[in-house]
């Protein structure tokens, strides 16, 4: 394999990972060795001229977190159209098990790590104490396990999983290992929004194939940039509907990309929540650009499309055709509004601290030190945090242990979009961009961390440790 150049992702790291960097694949890892060089055959992933063969988009099955036991393991999955990939996979599942909890819920969860490397899961956007918030401290070698214990406490929303080692979150995530962590509440029940075949989780992110069709981690430290978009790991995915109401839960699981979402219709989603949960009104937005990390909550009737009609869910920054609706059982309907619950607004910020995201691997300057505590928070204290960056962006920046609210962007796009409102726990940001958001720690007192949630600026450094006391 060649070596890196200096200016390769991990140019200067030393952890396996990225010694072998270049190129991993789910083969490689879970060998422990080094790609294999097949020999060529025509490339699974390219789109044919002309016709384009689509796929049953795949839903992942769902579970509880109750006795909950999560094998992180190479595996060997039909993206779509019986060619077989090897992946690494939760529970042999790409994208992993849905987890579905409601809001008191106790989850009770093993995760055993058959990797070639450390690994470790966290939950993002679930509020929890340090022990189960799964960051780069807690990680496992090969073989090992660890057990998680906490309460499901927060509203109702759609948060994911995903592995969170040291310098290793964007191979691992890229090669398959992520899922969603569905939480609901009364609020929800009591909307009575679509649910069974008319919720449907969409894991947006992007791939690179091999020769042999298998998923392969090409970082570049301007991020990952795959070759072909996947939904639920399915490759070109049909979804057919009919005319009922349908509710998507949107989750960009790409390492890098950021999609610009629309219908090829021209019709509007109805956005009623994001990574937080709900937000308070129902917004209709034609375009939304969703970075690494960020949720939708989206609404959307196909009635009125004829039988074998279709509509296609489309990235306006690649061109790609990422979801095909084809309606197979028209009739009459639309969109309701419902009357979404009322958001407690953080005001009045005590302190603000600035982040400067730099270059590509640093935060206020600094390369990430898994030892260092880089700031403290006082427990429930309200702070403004301000986002800014020099360069390299976008820098979709993270915080772990509370959601914020998003107040303003100057510089750069100059302002804020509909589904930045509400709660979330990533937000965009882009070159000569200042992002305020104000948070409040008022859950626990620990250890938590900020970063780029671009995964390669991540593994490269761009992440601090941070103290709620
Ligand atoms: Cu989705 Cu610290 O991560
Ligand atoms: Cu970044």
């Amino acid at each position: 394999m060649t070596p890196p150049k200096s200016s390769d992702l991990g140019g200067r790291l030393t952890r396996s990972g990225f010694v072998r960097a270049g190129v991993v694949s789910a083969a490689a890892l879970s060998a422990g060795g080094a790609a294999s060089l097949a020999p060529s055959r025509a490339r699974a992933g390219a789109p044919s001229k002309g016709t384009v063969t689509r796929y049953p988009l795949h839903i992942p099955p769902a579970t509880s977190p109750a006795s909950l036991t999560l094998d992180e393991a190479p595996a060997r999955l039909d993206l779509g159209g019986e060619q077989y990939s090897n992946v690494l996979a939760y529970n042999g599942s790409f994208p992993g098990p849905s987890i579905v909890a409601s809001r008191g819920d106790a989850a009770t969860i093993k995760l055993t790590n058959h990797l070639a490397e450390e690994t470790i899961t966290h939950w993002h956007g679930m509020v929890v104490d340090t022990a189960n918030d799964g960051g780069p401290k807690l990680a496992i070698p090969p073989g090992g396990t660890y057990d998680y214990a906490f309460t499901v406490d927060q509203r109702a929303c759609l948060n994911w999983y995903h592995p969170h080692p040291h310098m290793l979150t964007g191979e691992q995530v890229n090669l398959g290992l992520a899922g969603a962590f569905i939480v609901r509440d009364v609020e929800e029940t009591a909307l009575g929004l679509p649910f069974g075949a008319h919720e449907v989780p969409l894991i947006i992110r992007d791939a690179t194939l091999d020769q042999t069709g298998n998923l392969q981690y090409k970082p570049r430290t301007g991020g990952f940039d795959g070759q072909i978009p996947l939904v639920n790991g399915t490759r070109s995915p049909y979804l057919a509907v009919d005319a009922g109401l349908y509710r998507f839960r949107v989750l960009n699981g790409a390492n890098a990309r950021i999609f610009g979402l629309a219908l090829s219709n021209g019709m509007p989603f109805t956005l009623i929540g994001n990574d937080g949960g709900f937000l308070e009104t129902q917004t209709a937005v034609s375009r939304i650009d969703l970075a690494p990390a960020e949720r939708l909550d989206l609404l959307l009737s196909f009635a009125g499309l004829s039988v074998n009609q279709s509509v296609m869910l489309r990235d306006l920054r690649s061109g790609w055709d990422l979801l095909e609706f084809k309606m197979i059982a028209p009739g009459t309907g639309g969109v309701p509004t419902f009357a979404l619950p009322s958001i407690d607004k953080l005001a009045n910020p005590v302190f603000t601290r600035t982040f400067s995201f730099d270059g590509m691997s640093k935060i206020n300057g600094k390369l990430y030190d898994m030892n260092r505590i880089d700031f403290q928070v006082p427990f429930g204290q309200t702070e403004r945090w301000r986002f800014m960056t020099n360069g390299n962006a976008p820098h979709p920046v993270h915080v772990h242990g509370a959601s914020f609210q998003v107040q303003s962007r100057t510089g750069g796009r100059g302002t804020t979009y509909p589904w930045e409102q509400g709660w979330k726990d990533t937000v965009l940001l882009e070159d000569n961009e200042t992002v305020d958001v104000l948070i409040r720690f008022d859950k626990f007192r620990g250890d938590y961390l900020i970063h780029c949630h671009k995964l390669e600026h991540e593994d490269m450094g761009m992440m601090a440790n941070f103290q709620v006391i």
